[in-house]
């Protein structure tokens, strides 16, 4: 299959590009290294040394012998090259990851919240306008992300997506599924559930094939072809911004100093590993909704867990300290997460668990 991966070079891209290349698919990856630049922005780096785009991909093809192709613009700007690309590729499904995707970043000032908006919900929009415009039959896999439910204890398993609801009319009650109401908390969150209604309309207005994936907290690092030679390693961002809590904790332990709990960590938050991540696009890949078919929304996460037991976790892997700290963020002091991820499973998804992989 032919696929063009936008954000090819960030943490989710890039090991998914390498899995895509490796099982045999004709790879492209689009990124304007906006990340790389954030870096600079903020004065950290991946604690893990990422080497440049072009010395990636020469590395990856020493080793695999297969081509990357790169090209470096701007999705949500340079339109006229993202449809030039999608005609000249004629690809069977663009994986779009390049978005702004931190949430603390997106609130630090007006800034930020405007840079956020515009890139991310520009990028959807071209993306689903240059597929209509090219006339290519494309499938589009997007990464959503599990925020977009909100964390509030919705009293019942979150559905992959879709919620049915009763609806009195005056011929009686009627059956309808709707889009699951969104609560986000953060501009971040805010882009990614409108990033749903645009679905929803290129979808119905003009049959794109859509697999939009609700993603939870990413955790791990390296995949099987990441972890081929060191020039290849995946990031790994560790900051106030960037940095999940898991990393955070992570490396609060390892340098010895008391891992950090906001409130009673009672916050409980969905998960998934890096490699299986990479299973979910291929699984998704290769099972596109039929033309004409509504937008298909998976749950990709493969477990929760409250804030307060990851910690107790690594604390008793590794002896380190935990401190309970008042919660900076506008959020619920505990909320339970039930969380529908049945369709994966049935693909044979096999997760790679936190507690019996986070040590490795
Ligand atoms: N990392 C997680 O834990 C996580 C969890 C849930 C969902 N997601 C989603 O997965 C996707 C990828 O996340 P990630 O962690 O790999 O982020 P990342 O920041 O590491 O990667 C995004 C890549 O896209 C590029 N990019 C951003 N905007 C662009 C644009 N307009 N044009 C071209 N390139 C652009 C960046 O340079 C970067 O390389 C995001 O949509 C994110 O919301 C990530």
């Amino acid at each position: 299959m032919k696929a063009i991966i936008l954000g090819g070079d960030g943490f989710c891209g890039w090991p998914n590009a390498l899995y895509l290349s490796k099982q045999g698919h004709d790879v492209t990856i689009v990124d304007n290294l906006s990340r790389r630049e954030i870096d600079v922005e903020l004065e950290v780096e991946s604690l893990t040394p990422i080497r440049p785009i072009g010395e990636r991909i020469r590395v990856w093809k020493e080793l695999s012998g297969k081509d990357i192709k790169f090209e470096n613009f701007t999705v949500g700007k340079d339109y006229h090259r993202l449809v030039s690309l999608i005609k000249d590729e004629q690809p069977d499904a663009i994986v779009h990851f390049a978005e702004q995707r931190a949430a603390p970043y997106s609130m630090k000032s007006a800034g930020h919240k405007r840079y956020t908006v515009n890139n991310n919900l520009n990028a959807i929009n071209d993306v689903l306008a240059a597929v209509v415009d090219a006339g290519v039959d494309v499938h589009v896999i997007h990464l959503g992300t599990m925020g977009v439910y909100g964390y509030g204890t919705a009293g019942m398993k979150i559905p992959e997506g879709y919620l049915k609801v009763k609806i009195d009319t005056p011929e009686g009650e009627t059956e309808q599924e709707i889009l699951y109401p969104t609560n986000p908390g953060s501009i971040y969150h805010l882009t990614k559930s409108q990033d749903q209604l645009l679905f929803a309309f290129y979808n119905k207005n003009d049959k794109v094939k859509i697999t939009d994936l609700h993603q939870g907290i990413v955790w791990g690092t390296q995949t099987d072809e990441t972890a081929m030679d060191e020039r290849l390693i995946n990031r790994f961002d560790y900051d106030g911004d960037f940095g999940t809590v898991l990393n955070r904790f992570i490396m609060q332990a390892a340098v010895d100093y008391p891992m950090t709990v906001f409130g009673t960590g009672g916050q409980t938050r969905a998960f998934i590993h890096v490699q299986d991540i990479c299973k979910c696009i291929e699984i998704a890949l290769n099972n596109p909704p039929q033309t004409g078919e509504r937008v298909n929304i998976l749950n990709q996460m493969t477990e929760t867990h409250r804030v307060r037991d990851l910690a107790k976790m690594i604390s008793s892997a590794t002896g380190a300290k935990i401190a309970y700290l008042d919660n900076p963020r506008n959020e619920s002091a505990e909320n339970e997460l039930n969380v529908a991820n049945d369709r994966f499973i049935g693909f044979g998804l096999k997760p790679k668990t936190l507690e019996s992989s986070l040590i490795e």
